[in-house]
């Protein structure tokens, strides 16, 4: 079956596959031409906090929002690699103790657990340059100008304005706690910002106009809400074999969600919503929108 008529889990696993496979020749341990060397054990733990499961759901979202405009999927699969190493970093950092202090992720022990801290410290901020080195490295083919607005754009979604500056207004939750607008900030950056970008980044590499990018970027936006939103209720509702992470740690250490300061049942009513509003957004494109609809409601379906 070829990928286009394919359904959306089987879209998913084939896209996931096609990732990783990238992933692990990308980190190779040896080294690239300019590179000096590349140390056993810092590589390794790389390879640890990537390589270890997980959704893929941001590289899917470059994927499908390429496809949608009928851009390069090869330049949407290393983009998509790109995305997913800044993803991993948040997450090796996010479990490190002087943030959530967490043991499993992905069913496995995290990355400060299987090495040490110093070691995932410096996985993630190999990680988080090494997204930048696969966009403008010479095999990605795209044209200069594109990879400048990609470079662009991850940036403005990663740094301060963007995850690492939510994870700092996550921290800040924990001492005082944030309204509901602050919440919504907060989430719209921890979370949501990678996933705009994921949607944003196929009217980038598809050369899309402007009127594209903006609503990408507005289902994006919608569906980061959304999935930090799931990922809250999981934490209530789901349990740790299923989730391959701890769960009921929110509450324990008072963060700010919606679903501490709303409750469980107005939680699943919002997501809907979100949802709904999401797959509004994409009604221009019709049936062409089918698989980034069908991945607004996995977001809300999720079960891990
Ligand atoms: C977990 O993200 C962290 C959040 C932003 C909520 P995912 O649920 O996408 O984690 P993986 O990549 O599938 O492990
Ligand atoms: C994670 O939010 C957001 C980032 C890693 C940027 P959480 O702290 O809720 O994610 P989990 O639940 O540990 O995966
Ligand atoms: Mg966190
Ligand atoms: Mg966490
Ligand atoms: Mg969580």
């Amino acid at each position: 079956m070829s990928y286009e008529t394919s359904s959306f889990a089987e879209r998913l696993k084939a896209d996931a596959l096609a990732v990783e496979t990238l992933l692990s020749t990308l980190l190779d341990p040896d080294p690239f031409p300019d590179e000096i060397a590349r140390p056993g054990t810092l590589i390794s733990a790389m390879r640890h906090g990537v390589l270890n499961g997980g959704k893929r759901l941001r590289p899917f979202l470059v994927a499908e929002s390429t496809a949608l405009f009928g851009g390069d999927m090869d330049a949407a699969l290393r983009i998509g690699a790109a995305l997913e190493c800044v993803h991993c970093y948040s997450l090796v950092h996010d479990d490190l103790p002087a943030m959530d202090n967490d043991e499993l992720r992905r069913g496995q022990p995290t990355v400060h657990v299987a090495f040490d801290e110093a070691t995932a410290i410096l996985a993630g901020d190999s990680l988080l340059t090494f997204a930048f080195d696969i966009i403008a490295a010479p095999e990605t083919p795209l044209s200069d100008r594109q990879k400048t607005a990609l470079v662009l754009a991850l940036a403005r979604a990663s740094g301060h304005g963007g995850m690492a500056g939510g994870q700092a207004l996550d921290l800040a939750a924990e001492r005082e706690a944030p309204d509901e607008a602050g919440i919504v900030t907060l989430q719209a950056m921890k979370t949501g910002a990678l996933i705009r970008f994921g949607c944003e980044a196929g009217a980038i590499i598809a050369d899309a106009g402007a009127d594209d990018r903006q609503r990408l970027r507005s289902f994006g936006e919608k569906i980061g809400l959304a999935f930090q939103l799931a990922d809250d209720l999981l934490d209530v509702t789901a349990d740790v074999e299923v989730m391959g992470k701890a769960t009921g740690k929110d509450a324990a250490r008072g963060k700010g969600t919606l679903v501490a300061l709303h409750g469980q049942k107005w939680a699943e009513h919002e997501l809907q919503r979100l949802v709904v509003e999401a797959e509004e957004l994409l009604a221009a494109y019709g049936s062409r929108s089918a698989v980034l609809v069908e991945t607004a409601r996995f977001i809300a379906k999720r079960r891990n």
